[in-house]
């Protein structure tokens, strides 16, 4: 990594400054899925064990500007106090002079979390005065947010213009040093799955990996506008009408790449989404009228699974059906089995976060893999081949 890390600066005795990605899942004021609190813990360990002054901020959810006790970050304090055995301090505000002083009163070793700071306007506008406030808390400044390195916000980017240095935490460098190790330096075969219900929100991905892996194995809701776009029948299965001419542009693409675009023979139909219906297998391309498709068919699945053992290097993004209803989880699942197992047989495989990163936890598959992304558009745009602004913003090594 071309960036300075934590292990290179010196933090006794310094109010180290530290965006985390604390954007976790709430219910009824519990977090339900602690992976991200618990994936920053290395870093603040560092900084405890160090002697130096933990001072963390993070958003949570999209309270656009607003106080909203409901996206409080309190219960985010509340679990790191557990996962670290050591009392959390809950800042009342993420700027002001009550914050000031929580900070002034800061011993070596401890920890304090700002509260949500998209409670201000300023911070996803990127506004300098309010970057200034948050890097007068701090005497350095660590990115450890790879889930929001893809925001060019106050506390991403326009922090560092007045706090330095800025360095990589150790999430954010575990994050960048797979994706951008399968990526740039792959063993191959290299093969990469993609799913997820629309073709608009993968096509920057599949254009960047066209070329570069050597297939990629389609699923989801968006695998149905590729066939529409061939002549297929597809009955009632997820159409964008306004993406058929980009889903033929990109077969035709794909076919004077070296990538193998590959879309699955099978698929499982049904004739409504909701747990308890009745499901049949059909041909892709010959989804029955009134029937939509919600998963990929046994065919497919064996197909995918195959190409998933052979291969060395794999990435996945995205779930191959509506894996959240029992009758549609059984493609998803057999994916997440494919990658255990190729892992099992050295192959670096890689899941990006959102719904493919959920899918893994759900089927307790998660730690059997090498890497499950913290992030969600962080992970898609970095395989769509664009810079993250929290990244770039960081000092050059
Ligand atoms: C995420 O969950 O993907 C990140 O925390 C970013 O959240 P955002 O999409 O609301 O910016």
């Amino acid at each position: 990594m071309n960036k300075q890390t934590i292990d290179q600066v010196e933090l006794s005795g310094k109010r180290v400054l530290v965006r985390v990605d604390f954007n976790v899942p709430l219910d009824e004021g519990k977090v339900t899925d602690d992976t991200r609190i618990r994936e920053s813990l290395p870093t603040i360990k560092k900084i405890m064990q160090a002697g130096g002054k933990a001072i963390l901020m993070s958003h949570l959810g999209r309270p656009k500007g607003k106080k909203n006790p409901d996206m409080s970050l309190m219960p985010a304090a509340v679990r790191l106090a557990e996962l670290l055995g050591r009392p959390v301090t809950m800042a009342p505000d993420c700027i002001g002079d009550e914050v000031v002083k929580v900070v002034n009163a800061m011993q070596p070793g401890q920890v304090v979390l700002l509260e949500n700071l998209r409670f201000y306007a300023e911070e996803e506008k990127n506004d300098p005065e309010f970057a200034k406030k948050l890097a007068k808390l701090g005497d350095l400044y660590v990115n450890d947010a790879f889930g929001s390195a893809h925001r060019a916000h106050a506390s991403t980017e326009g922090v560092t213009q007045f706090i330095k240095p800025a360095v990589a935490g150790y999430l954010m460098q575990k994050e960048l040093e797979y994706l951008g190790k399968a990526l740039a330096n792959p063993a191959r075969p290299f093969v990469a799955v993609l799913g997820g219900s629309k073709i608009s929100g993968k096509i920057d991905v599949i254009e960047n990996l066209l070329g570069k892996v050597d297939a990629i194995l389609v699923g989801g809701g968006m695998a149905y506008t590729f066939y529409k776009a061939q002549g297929g029948e597809i009955g009632e299965s997820i159409l964008e009408s306004d993406k058929l001419d980009l889903a033929h542009e990109l077969l035709g693409k794909a076919e004077s790449s070296k990538t193998d675009l590959i879309l699955p023979p099978d698929s499982r139909v049904c004739d409504e989404l909701k747990s308890g219906v009745a499901t049949s297998v059909s041909a892709s391309d010959k989804v029955p009228s009134g029937k939509l498709a919600a998963d990929i068919g046994p065919e497919t699945e064996k197909l995918y699974a195959a190409k998933i053992l052979a291969a060395k290097t794999i990435v996945w993004n995205g779930p191959m059906g509506v894996f959240e209803i029992d009758e549609f989880a059984s493609g998803t699942r057999k994916v997440a089995e494919a990658l255990v197992q190729a892992t099992k047989a050295g192959a670096v495989t890689v899941v990006g976060g959102g719904d493919s990163a959920a899918a893994m936890e759900k089927f307790g598959l998660a730690k059997e893999v090498s890497h499950v992304s913290t992030g969600g558009g962080a992970s898609l745009e970095f395989l769509e081949g664009k810079q993250l602004p929290g990244v770039v913003a960081l000092t050059d090594a």
